[in-house]
């Protein structure tokens, strides 16, 4: 482990959106940090017997939360998901998760979901949790989001049925994610979902397969909900940092990625004078694979 509890020593990245804090804005920077731990993409199955069980136990240690991006499961059974349950339920942390489209695999989606629940494991959809850690409110909003493209490439609403129920699925995903973001009560927003928000964190990946990855949508709500942080999965071939047109630092946290567990990312309260939370990054972890 290589994160530290001193975060205020870590050094603080600059990033575009910091705007100077108005009179309207609420000085936040008394506040202490926050650590948050994420990880996507552990595609849980019986065989191969790879569990997250201690790693994530670790985490709990280092942590005050830990987010989970999605393809919790390899194919969406019961069986896995209680594979997830015995491995991220009941840490002592908070644990909040979207899901994935390998979650989906089954169609067992509910079933999931309560199974997770009911080991601890908050499940968001177009939905929203504020953990209070040390006297700072963290709004998580969640959504599992869906492909549609970037920049140039971004599919439109027209022609057959089946591309306007593609681009249906793409836009109401990035309103959801608006929603859940605006009702957000809390101090400092992070955003998770499993599909990128971003082009950046992609970069590795065919780019004919962009459109399926993630979609700019997504990344124009955490941007106008000022959200500090958005940690998303999906992208195995894609690489872990990047940041919004608006200056939200974005993190693929898929476990080949990452090539551990988890990572950690520590929320630095803004300077007096501006309003950014800053994002500190802690390396890789490489005590994955617990038991
Ligand atoms: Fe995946
Ligand atoms: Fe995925």
């Amino acid at each position: 482990m290589n994160s530290s509890r001193n975060s205020a020593a870590a050094p603080r990245p600059r990033h575009t959106g910091n705007l100077p804090r108005t009179d309207t804005d609420t000085d936040k920077s008394q506040l202490p940090a926050v650590r948050v731990a994420a990880a996507a993409d552990l595609h849980l199955r019986p065989d191969p017997p790879r569990r997250f069980r201690n790693a994530f136990r670790e985490a709990a240690r280092h942590a005050d939360m830990l987010l989970l991006g999605g393809d919790l499961t390899a194919s969406g059974t019961v069986e896995q998901a209680r594979m997830v349950a015995e491995d991220a339920g009941n840490l002592g942390i908070p644990v909040a998760a979207v899901l994935g489209n390998h979650d989906h695999d089954s169609r067992t989606g509910n079933k999931i979901i309560g199974v997770l629940a009911d080991a601890g494991v908050q499940v968001l959809e177009g939905s929203g949790t504020v953990v209070t850690c040390r006297g700072v409110r963290v709004g998580i909003a969640g959504c599992k989001g869906y492909g549609g493209g970037f920049d140039g490439a971004v599919v439109h609403e027209h022609g057959e049925p089946q591309t306007r129920a593609f681009v249906r699925h793409s836009r109401d995903s990035a309103k959801r994610l608006a929603a859940a973001l605006a009702a957000l009560d809390c101090d400092v927003k992070v955003a998770l979902t499993h599909y990128a928000p971003i082009p950046g964190t992609l970069r590795g990946e065919p780019r004919e397969l962009y459109l399926m990855l993630g979609s700019q949508r997504l990344g124009q709500v955490i941007d106008e909900a000022g959200a500090a942080l958005a940690i998303h999965g999906h992208a195995h071939r894609g690489v872990e940092k990047g940041v919004t047109a608006g200056g939200t630092p974005v993190r693929n946290v898929a476990y080949k990625v990452i090539g551990t567990a988890y990572h950690i990312y520590t929320l630095l309260p803004p300077e007096a004078d501006h309003t950014r939370w800053q994002i500190v990054d802690h390396g890789q972890d490489r005590s994955d694979d617990g038991s």
